[in-house]
Formats: C-alpha cells, sequence, structure tokens
C-alpha cells in the first residue's frame, strides 16, 4: 500500500458515521412514510400523551408492530417517550413536521417523493447505467402526488403574496381580469391558488401527463372553479392565446428543450406579456452548491433519478438538473430573445425569474 492509499483512521470513521447516520436517516424516512400513510402521527397529534394501546385502537393498527415503530420514532426524536407513564406523544414542532398537512414544514411531500424513488429502484439503476432518458410517467404515482405536497407550502406561502406581487405590471392585471398560462402544472396547486385569488382572470393550464391532469381537474371541480381550464399538451405546444402572464413551476428544467420551449412561450404571449420561471432555489456554480447550499446534495439526488432523465427523454435532452443556477437560467431566457430577464423574487425554497418581450 503507497502513502497515497493509507487510510487516516480518523478520517474513516468520520466518513463511516455520517453514512451510518444517512442509512439511519433513510430507515426513519420509511418510518415517516409508515406513520404518513396510516394516519398515526395525526393519531398522535389528536390523543395527546398516550399509550401504545390507544394509539393503535385510534390509528386502527396493529399494536406490536406500532411499538416497534414508536421506538424507532423515539430514537430518532420524531416522538416523544414518557418513561414514567409509558406513554408517546408529539410535541408541538414534531406534530408541525410530521402530523400537520396545511403547516408550512410538513415534511411529507418530501417523504413521499423519496420513498417513490426506492420503489423502482430497477429503473432507476437501468436509466442511470444506459443514459436512457425516463419519461415523468414512468415514476411511482408517489412522485406525483409527493411532488405536488413537497411544492404545495412554498407556493400557498409565497406566490399570491411575493411572488407576483414581485413581478412588475402584473399583479393589476390579473386583478382586472387577465389570461395566465401555467406550464407543466402537474396537479394544478399553482393554477387553483391563482385561479381563486383572481376570479376576473381566465387560467388555462397544460402538461403532457394525462393521469396528472386528470386528477387536476378532479380537484378543480371540487373546489367550483370555473375559470380554470386544463389540458393536456407539450409545453411546446400551446395555443397563441396572446395570455398576458406565462409561468412554469419547478418544470423548466424537467423539460428536454427549455429555450425551445420559451420560444415557443413567447410567440403565445401579448405584446407586453410576462414569462414567470419559477425554479428550485440554487446558487452558481458545483462549488458554491456544495459548499453553501444545504439542500444541493438532496437536489442533485433528485436530478439524477428524476429531472435529467425526464429532460433526457425528451427532443434535444439538454438535462439542464434543479441546481443550474441564477446566471444559467438568465442566460437562457434571454437566448430564447427575452429582451429584458430579471430575478424577481427569491425564498429559501425557489429562484423567481421574470422575463419580457
Ligand atoms: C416537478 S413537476 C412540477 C409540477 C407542478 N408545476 C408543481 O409545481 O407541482 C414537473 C412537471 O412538468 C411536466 N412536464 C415536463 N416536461 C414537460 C413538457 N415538455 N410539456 C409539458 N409538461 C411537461 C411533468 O409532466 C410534471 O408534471
Amino acid at each position: 500500500m503507497n502513502s497515497t492509499t493509507e487510510i487516516n483512521h480518523e478520517k474513516l470513521m468520520e466518513l463511516f458515521g455520517n453514512v451510518f447516520n444517512d442509512v439511519a436517516g433513510s430507515m426513519a424516512i420509511m418510518m415517516s412514510y409508515l406513520g404518513d400513510q396510516t394516519g398515526v402521527y395525526r393519531a398522535m397529534d389528536k390523543l395527546g400523551p398516550a399509550s401504545v394501546e390507544e394509539i393503535a385502537k385510534e390509528s386502527n393498527v396493529d399494536e406490536r408492530y406500532l411499538l416497534e415503530w414508536l421506538s424507532s420514532n423515539s430514537g430518532r426524536g420524531y416522538v416523544t417517550y414518557h418513561d414514567d407513564e409509558e406513554k408517546f406523544s408529539l410535541s408541538p414542532e414534531q406534530a408541525a413536521v410530521f402530523a400537520r398537512e396545511n403547516e408550512p414544514t410538513c415534511i411529507q411531500g418530501l417523504v413521499q417523493g423519496v420513498v417513490g424513488q426506492f420503489v423502482k429502484e430497477d429503473i432507476a439503476v437501468d436509466v442511470f447505467q444506459t443514459g436512457r432518458g425516463r419519461p415523468w410517467g414512468e415514476h411511482h404515482e408517489c412522485c406525483f402526488c409527493g411532488t405536488e405536497r413537497f411544492f404545495r407550502p412554498a407556493y400557498a406561502g409565497h406566490l399570491l403574496d411575493e411572488w407576483i406581487p414581485a413581478m412588475e405590471g402584473v399583479e393589476d392585471k390579473l386583478k382586472k381580469g387577465a389570461k395566465v398560462a401555467d406550464i407543466g402544472c402537474g396537479l394544478g396547486t399553482s393554477s387553483m391558488l391563482m385561479a381563486e385569488q383572481y376570479p376576473n382572470s381566465t387560467i388555462h393550464a397544460f402538461d403532457f401527463h394525462g393521469p396528472s391532469i386528470d386528477e387536476a381537474k378532479k380537484r378543480a371541480a371540487e373546489k367550483g372553479l370555473d375559470n380554470l381550464e386544463f389540458f393536456v399538451s407539450d409545453a411546446a405546444a400551446i395555443p397563441n392565446e396572446s395570455y398576458d402572464l406565462a409561468c412554469i413551476f419547478d418544470a423548466w428544467h424537467d423539460m428536454g428543450d427549455p429555450v425551445g420551449v420559451a420560444k415557443s412561450i413567447k410567440d403565445t404571449l401579448a405584446d407586453d406579456g410576462t414569462f414567470m420561471v419559477v425554479e428550485p432555489m440554487a446558487l452558481d456554480g458545483l462549488k458554491n452548491n456544495i459548499e453553501n447550499n444545504p439542500s444541493s446534495s438532496m437536489f442533485y439526488g433528485f436530478g439524477t433519478l428524476i429531472c435529467v432523465p425526464a429532460s433526457k427523454a425528451q427532443p434535444v435532452g439538454l438535462g439542464l438538473g434543479p441546481q443550474a443556477g441564477p446566471k444559467k437560467l438568465m442566460e437562457l431566457l434571454s437566448e430564447a430573445g427575452f429582451s429584458s430577464v430579471s430575478l424577481a423574487a427569491e425564498t429559501t425554497s425557489n429562484l423567481v425569474f421574470q422575463a419580457n418581450n
């Protein structure tokens, strides 16, 4: 063994510790998924401190499995164990993260998205090895509802109050009555938020994944929104309706030809129309992301499994990835022919760009 291959025991133990922690974390994610899908966390939130028997009864799961599950969760700090009375509970913080769907800190959408990747792991290996594209529709359905659940709190918290007002001249038009295209809309959360907030405006929402559009239509019908219509359509083929606002939420980097799509969107806009592109938070440059962006490792993981393969499954197959960074994204918008491109807003989760003709 030469000196360059000599193992530094301290560094080895540090790395091993980190990886062991990640493996324990992966198991905790599976535990979290079980608790979410069976309603155990919600039952615990309702009950307060309770015995295994009481929680099992409330959530209708097997008592022995539940004890094992609660023990694992307690070890990870996901639930609280009260040794004196042999009871378990959720602190307010644990409830906000695991049990309460509408809290911005609810993590279950992300958990669902990750678990969905493990379900079809044979496909992930094949895609990684062969370099073939993987269309959005080839993922487990956890990917679609997990994505929606993961992104929803950011849209609910920021879209209407911060992102739209940050774009020059847009909010007034939407209040008075404007034409909006939401492209790559998935299950339509952003489309529904805008339709509810701006009843004088007409929202057309497009996605090329039929099952997502079916689900979006169902959800919109439950809300009785009559100014919102959904269409199955490729982003490059939306009709020329002189839209006042066209937007893409967390989907532009998934497209095979982001510049081509932006060019055709430019053609569908009114002369004074605006293109809003919402992308995951990222910094410029790999080193910068690795060192200074705590969520970059997770996003590069999603990029490996979902975003880059989704793009490679489409014509051009640019494979931009979810961490391209603001400089690159603005360059691509300029390449598409928009004369004015700016970063209009940013939050911990997203970058919001405004492009005008
Ligand atoms: C990560 S999801 C985001 C969905 C939604 N905008 C949201 O934020 O919840 C990406 C979406 O882009 C859609 N998509 C990707 N490429 C597309 C294309 N070329 N045309 C239309 N939709 C596309 C996928 O079907 C998927 O629903």
